[in-house]
């Protein structure tokens, strides 16, 4: 598909819920993770408190939104600037390879680059082919791997 040019980056606002949650919900869909409705309600209202060092964008194609991506803020032991990761990066299946991705991935680094972040990195599934044809464009691959310790 060409690329989109009339995209609209932004970040999120409290009128954006409905058609947030239909991406996010997709998003969740594609982990097949079913998360308590608490904890989205809990999620957006992070991203509506300036206090809170996460920041939801969305990106927009003649007025309906396209595609969504959160990052966090973090310190580092290794910089006294903050780290940047981003979570989570969707776009709705109709939009897809019209640059919405790349759109959103460039967004967030000058969100973060704003915010005096020294360092923008995420992770994805080694299967997740689609997500690495994206991401080789656009990053480097370090070579780290991610464990998790159960903690429950
Ligand atoms: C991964 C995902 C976010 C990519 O979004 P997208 O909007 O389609 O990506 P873009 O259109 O910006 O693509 C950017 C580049 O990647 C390439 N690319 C994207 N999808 C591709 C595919 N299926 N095959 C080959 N290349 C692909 C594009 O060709 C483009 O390259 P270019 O800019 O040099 O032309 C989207 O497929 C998605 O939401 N997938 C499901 C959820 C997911 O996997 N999220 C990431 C979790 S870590």
């Amino acid at each position: 598909m060409p690329p989109n040019t009339g995209l609209d980056v932004r970040p999120l606002t409290s009128g954006d819920r409905a058609a947030w949650e239909l991406l996010w919900q997709a998003y969740l869909d594609f982990y097949d993770h079913a998360l308590p409705s608490g904890v989205t309600d809990f999620t957006w209202a992070r991203f509506g408190d300036p206090a809170e060092p996460m920041v939801a964008l969305g990106a927009w194609a003649d007025g309906v939104l396209v595609g969504i991506c959160h990052h966090v803020l973090h310190r580092s032991t290794w910089a006294e600037g903050s780290y940047c990761y981003l979570e989570d990066l969707f776009t709705a299946p109709a939009a897809r390879g019209t640059g919405v991705g790349r759109a959103l991935i460039e967004a967030t680094a000058a969100v973060a680059r704003e915010a005096g972040a020294e360092k923008l990195y995420w992770q994805t599934h080694a299967r997740n082919d689609t997500a690495r044809a994206l991401y080789d464009r656009v990053a480097r691959h370090e070579g780290f791997l991610v464990y998790e310790y159960p903690l429950s």
